[in-house]
């Protein structure tokens, strides 16, 4: 493990208030939030997304098997324990390339027989849908609900992130889901908040991360082609489905994350889902 340089996972971790960071990882996320003051509160409004569509995939959509990306370090509400609520037999196989991940996810999440946690790479050949560990736990032959949070925005365009989600979602199973969240770059919709954005983009690639790239709805609706966007559609965070009325005014940093969930249709199931999924 390289303490001498920040990692995503443990910056991350920091920025919900864990313990699994050293120094070099502190500095990294000060720095951006010297921009971003509630830069805090955005991965905070991350999970809450992710307890959100877990619940929903787990109890409404009846998806009983997920492959979580990019898991990040185990935290307060992981998704075996969001999915289990629903459906205590719901399997859950976590994934991560960062090996403090690995070794803290083996011993916090893997807590019954239905949590796995494997040390693998979203950009591994013929997918992490093919890889042995995963077969081991997951049917590749039934439904899955696939999450990537918070990690596409950490692939750099020359890895062709549109490319690696349509190499997935062809190989996923009729009636899966993918559940996507991804750092956003209003554009042109908002030009203060493009502006923000950018200054942030610098911020996570210039400044020891190397990554954390804000995209535009155009680059986030590529991640889902050939799959249908459940409604909402792709919102900032805190419009899919929020848990209740807002309780304050949204921070302009909380407004620079994007999410959508994407149903790969059975040919039965195509005309309901583009009626209630037509946003
Ligand atoms: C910002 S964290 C998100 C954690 C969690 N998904 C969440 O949303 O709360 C991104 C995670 O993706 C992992 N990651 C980055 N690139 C990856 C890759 N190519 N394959 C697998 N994991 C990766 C990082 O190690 C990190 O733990």
């Amino acid at each position: 493990m390289d303490t001498t340089r920040p990692s995503i996972a443990r910056v991350y971790d920091y920025s919900l208030g864990g313990k699994d960071n050293y120094d070099v990882d502190r500095a990294a996320f000060e720095q951006i939030q010297q921009i971003a003051p509630a830069q805090g509160d955005v991965s905070r409004m991350n999970r809450r997304w992710l307890h959100r569509v877990v619940r929903y995939l787990a109890g409404p959509a009846g998806i009983d098997q997920f492959l979580d990306i990019g898991a990040g370090l185990p935290t307060v509400g992981n998704t075996h324990q969001i999915a289990q609520q629903e459906n205590p037999d719901a399997k859950v196989v976590y994934v991560d390339n960062d090996p403090v991940c690995n070794a803290h996810g083996r011993v916090l999440l893997e807590q019954n027989e239905n949590t796995h946690f494997i040390s693998g790479d979203l950009l591994e050949e013929n997918t992490l849908l093919e890889n042995k560990n995963v077969l081991q736990y997951l049917d590749p032959d039934r439904p899955v609900g696939m999450i990537l949070c918070g990690l596409l925005h950490h692939l750099d365009d020359d890895l062709d992130p549109p490319g690696v989600m349509s190499n997935y979602i062809s190989r996923l199973p009729a009636g899966s889901y993918v559940a996507i969240t991804n750092f956003y770059d209003p554009a042109d919709e908002n030009p203060e908040l493009h502006d923000l954005s950018k200054r942030l983009e610098r911020a996570f690639t210039e400044m020891g991360l190397g990554s954390g790239w804000y995209r535009t709805r155009e680059q986030h609706l590529e991640y889902f082609a050939g799959l249908e966007l459940i409604s909402p559609g792709l919102v900032e965070l805190e419009d899919w489905w929020p848990a209740g009325p807002a309780t304050r005014p949204r921070l302009p940093e909380e407004r620079l994350v994007a999410g959508g969930l994407g149903f790969k249709p059975r040919v039965e199931n195509v005309r309901l889902h583009s009626v209630i999924g037509n946003a």
